[in-house]
C-alpha cells in the first residue's frame, strides 16, 4: 500500500531500515522534548482561513536568493543517505530534481558533493557547511562546492559540539562497511562504544567558530550565505549585519540542545527583526501542507523538511523523494484553496492565530 502522507512513510520506513539507521534518522538529544515540541508547535496554531476567494488557480511559485521554484519546500541538508539507499545522496537529488525541490547537501554526505551535483546537474542545489578546525579543508569544500554549481552557502553553527544522542549512544552507532564521508579523505572511526560521530565531531570539528568568522566564511565564494540553527531575533540580526543573505530558523530537529525554543515559535521574532533584509527559511517538525502554510504566513519565504526525505528514500528511493515532495507540495495547494489565498502572496500572518 502507498503511503498517503509523510507520517507513513515514517511508519514503513521504521519496517525496511535497520534499526541503528532508524534511531539515528528519529531520534533526538536527551529526553527528545524539543523534537516533540517542534510538532506541537504546530499544531498550536489554528488556521484562520477566507471564505469567497476565487482559488480556481492557485500559483505556489517562488525566488530565493536568485533562484525560480516551483514551489517553497526544500531538502534541509541531512547526513549519510546510504544509511537509507545504496545510492544515497545521488538518489535523493534525482527525487529532488523532479519534483522541482531545492536541495541542500549535507557536508557529511556518503556521495561525494561533486558525484551528487553530477546526478542532478540542471537542479537547484546548495551546500550545507561544517566548519573544521582544518580553515584549509573548510575553504576547499567550499570551494569544491562553488565550482560544481552548488548556488549558496549554507554554514550550519547550530553544533559548536554534538548534541547528546542517546539512542546513537546505546546502539554504539557506527558507519556500516562500505560507507565513508566521501567529501573527507579520513576514514570515520569505529568506536568500541559509544557513537561514532561524536568522535569524529569532536576530533575535526571546531567548537570555537565565532561571529569574527562570518567574514572570513562569506570571502570563501562569490556565493549567497545562509546561517542554519538560529532561534533568536539577535543573534538574526547580527548575522544580517555580517552581510549575511539568509537565516534559516532551526534547533536541529531537536538534535541538539534539548529544550530548545521550538522553531516555529522563534520565526516571527526574527522575521520582525530581520524579514525585509534577508530571506528566511524554518525548518523542525515540518509533516503537512498546512503546517507549510503556517510557517509560510508567519512569514518564512522557504519550508524545509529532514526526516521525511530519509525515510521517503529508503521506503522507495527517488520515487519516494519525488513523491514526499508532491505531497506535501499538493497538500499546501489544497490548504491554500481552503484557506483563501490563490498564490503565497496572499499567505499573511493574520491568517494564523
Ligand atoms: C538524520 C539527520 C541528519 C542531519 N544532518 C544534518 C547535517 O548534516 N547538517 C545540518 O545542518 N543539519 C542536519 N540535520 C538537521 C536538518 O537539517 C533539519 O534541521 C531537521 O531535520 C529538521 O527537522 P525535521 O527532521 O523534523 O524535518 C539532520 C537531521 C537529521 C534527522
Amino acid at each position: 500500500m502507498d503511503p498517503l502522507n509523510l507520517q507513513e512513510y515514517e511508519a514503513v520506513a521504521r519496517e525496511v531500515l535497520r534499526p541503528m539507521a532508524f534511531d539515528y534518522i528519529a531520534g533526538g538529544a536527551d529526553d527528545e522534548a524539543t523534537v516533540t515540541a517542534n510538532r506541537e508547535a504546530f499544531a498550536r496554531r489554528h488556521l484562520r482561513y477566507r471564505t469567497l476567494v476565487d482559488v480556481s488557480e492557485r500559483d505556489l511559485s517562488t525566488h530565493l536568493l536568485g533562484i525560480d521554484l516551483p514551489h517553497p519546500i526544500i531538502l534541509a541538508p541531512t547526513a549519510m543517505h546510504q544509511l537509507a539507499h545504496p545510492e544515497g545522496e545521488a538518489e535523493t537529488a534525482r527525487g529532488a530534481a523532479a519534483a522541482g525541490a531545492l536541495l541542500t547537501l549535507s557536508t557529511i554526505s556518503t556521495v561525494s558533493l561533486e558525484d551528487v551535483a553530477a546526478a542532478a546537474p540542471d537542479a537547484p542545489r546548495w551546500f550545507q557547511l561544517y566548519c573544521y578546525g582544518d580553515r584549509s579543508f573548510t575553504e576547499l569544500l567550499v570551494k569544491r562546492a562553488y565550482e560544481s554549481g552548488y548556488q549558496a552557502i549554507v554554514v550550519t553553527v547550530d553544533v559548536p559540539v554534538l548534541g547528546r544522542r542517546e539512542r546513537d549512544l546505546r546502539n554504539s552507532f557506527a558507519l556500516p562497511d562500505g560507507m565513508r564521508l566521501a567529501n573527507f579523505e579520513q576514514p570515520v572511526p569505529r568506536p568500541e562504544g559509544g557513537s561514532a560521530l561524536v568522535q569524529w565531531t569532536t576530533a575535526i570539528q571546531t567548537p570555537a567558530l565565532t561571529w569574527e568568522d562570518l567574514g572570513w566564511i562569506r570571502s570563501l565564494a562569490p556565493l549567497p550565505t545562509l546561517i542554519k540553527g538560529i532561534v533568536r531575533a539577535d543573534d538574526a540580526l547580527r548575522a544580517v549585519e555580517a552581510g549575511i543573505d539568509g537565516i534559516w530558523v532551526s534547533n536541529h530537529g531537536g538534535r541538539q540542545l534539548d529544550g530548545a525554543i521550538p522553531s516555529l515559535d522563534a520565526l516571527p521574532e526574527i522575521v520582525d527583526a530581520v524579514g525585509e533584509q534577508c530571506a528566511i527559511i524554518v525548518d523542525g517538525g515540518v509533516r503537512r501542507g498546512t503546517d507549510v502554510l503556517k510557517a509560510l504566513a508567519l512569514g518564512a519565504d522557504g519550508v524545509a523538511i529532514g526526516r521525511p526525505q530519509l525515510y521517503a528514500l529508503a521506503v522507495a528511493g527517488a520515487d519516494g523523494v519525488r513523491r514526499v515532495v508532491e505531497l506535501l507540495r499538493d497538500e499546501l495547494s489544497l490548504a491554500m484553496a481552503l484557506a483563501g489565498c490563490p498564490s503565497l502572496a496572499e499567505v499573511e500572518r493574520d491568517l494564523v492565530r
